[in-house]
């Protein structure tokens, strides 16, 4: 679907941000390996949530869907085997956190997925899984996965990578294995598994990067789903960046490993308003708003923000092409292997409107007070965060741009354009 964006006027009123797609995966995931009926509430309409509760559906648990947004589940805290293949759709986090639990249990699956989920790396959930006992055939690392299921054992694992979904699988691994298991990782990534562990009543200890499991039996309980800060992002940016703009981004979850955007608008000068905090199901919840600046300052992201902001890099490419001076992003060579190599399709598409970026091998370059000229066609390659990304900018741009590829919006956030133009 070919979508044209064209400049925009100043945005103004107040959205409530959709349910966050990390969290949501994960309450499909550990609602059905508690013993009970759980409702998960505000649940995600993103493609990517759906395929994980498609998948739960047809390994044996009880799912009624009450409306779009409220679901029921009901489930022994057991799974029976599924006679076709799972199908993971697009979604990494599907695939790597459903291999945890499916490696520990006492029947074989199969699990595919489309085109890019395929290209994408499984040796990191692989390699330590085989460590706790398990039995995993893939076509070099890559799907489709054939998983006999075996009896687990808990290990000490040191992760190369600051990776939520690789700690996941293993935590979830573990929960069903013979003893404890340990992840120590590089830097902190999400840790939205073991805080809604920890809300299940898991035997769970947190200690700085290193989080430690024992098998453990969940209780059902309600969760709650907050926004989703990685598609406020896209206001958050925005709102920064088309003159004049002043509005208000309702229930965006600021879970402190998710919040290195805000950070790095902190960084380049551009401070946003976070108003009404609370905590729904074990993670903070606040307002957020955001002003317009045109002042912003270039600055250097790498290192321990990385993780804290990974998927938002599309996006702050955007804002730093508004900003004053120059912006490195370093460290984010993993952006590569995300449903697009985010770096060089952002790199290409950019160029195309104006936008003075370099590619480098962990990360990209930009020189701002970019004049965004527009009158260009964006290819999103098949990634939803590139083309909400390229949204963004064709706001600013002189010209109109047309994206090709919008459809793919729907993986994660489906209400985009909706949100976007309610507030103009
Ligand atoms: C996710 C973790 C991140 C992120 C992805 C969602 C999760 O991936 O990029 O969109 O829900 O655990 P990595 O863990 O591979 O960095």
């Amino acid at each position: 679907m070919l979508k044209k964006v064209q400049k925009s006027k100043p945005l103004k009123g107040e959205i409530t941000i959709s349910a966050d797609k990390s969290i949501s995966h994960r309450a499909v995931m550990l609602a059905s390996l508690a013993k009970g009926k759980s409702i998960i509430k505000n649940f995600s309409s993103g493609a990517d949530c759906w395929s994980t509760l498609n998948i739960f559906k047809q390994l044996g648990v009880g799912v009624n869907i009450i409306d779009k947004k409220n679901i029921e589940i009901t489930s022994d805290g057991k799974l029976q085997r599924s006679n076709i293949p799972l199908d993971a759709g697009n979604s990494g986090t599907t695939t790597r956190l459903i291999s945890g639990i499916l490696a520990g249990q006492s029947f074989d699956s199969e699990i595919i997925g489309d085109e890019s989920l395929s290209k994408r790396p499984m040796k990191r959930i692989i390699i330590p899984l085989t460590q706790m006992g398990a039995k995993i055939n893939s076509v070099d690392g890559h799907l489709p996965l054939t998983i006999n299921g075996q009896k687990l054992h808990g290990i000490v694992y040191l992760s190369p990578i600051a990776s939520a979904q690789v700690k996941s699988c293993i935590l979830l691994a573990g929960l069903n294995a013979e003893g404890q298991t340990t992840v120590i990782e590089p830097a902190p990534s999400r840790n939205h598994t073991e805080l809604m562990l920890k809300y299940l009543g898991a035997d769970i200890l947190i200690y700085k990067n290193e989080i430690t499991l024992s098998p453990s039996n969940l209780t059902a309980k309600d969760i709650e789903i907050t926004g989703d800060i990685s598609s406020a992002a896209f206001f958050i940016v925005t709102g920064l960046i088309v003159p004049n703009s002043d509005f208000i981004i309702k229930n965006v979850g600021i879970n402190p490993t998710r919040t290195g955007i805000l950070d790095i608008v902190n960084r380049m000068g551009g401070g946003v308003n976070i108003l009404n905090r609370c905590t729904v199901s074990g993670e903070e919840c606040a307002d957020i708003r955001v002003q317009y600046n045109d002042s912003l300052k270039g600055c250097i992201i790498e290192g321990n923000d990385i993780p804290r902001l990974i998927d938002e890099l599309p996006v702050i490419a955007v804002l730093a092409s508004q900003a004053d001076g120059e912006t490195i992003v370093k460290n984010a060579e993993d952006l590569r292997n995300k449903e697009s190599d985010r770096i060089k399709c952002l790199v290409n598409e950019l160029k195309k409107i104006g936008v003075d970026i370099q590619e480098t091998a962990d990360g990209f370059i930009i020189s701002g007070r970019c004049k965004l000229k527009g009158n260009a066609e964006l290819d999103c390659y098949h990634d939803h965060r590139l083309a909400m990304s390229f949204y963004v900018a064709g706001m600013l741009c002189d010209e109109p741009i047309t994206i090709n590829g919008f459809e793919w919006t729907n993986i994660s956030f489906p209400e985009f354009e909706e949100l976007m133009s309610s507030l103009e």
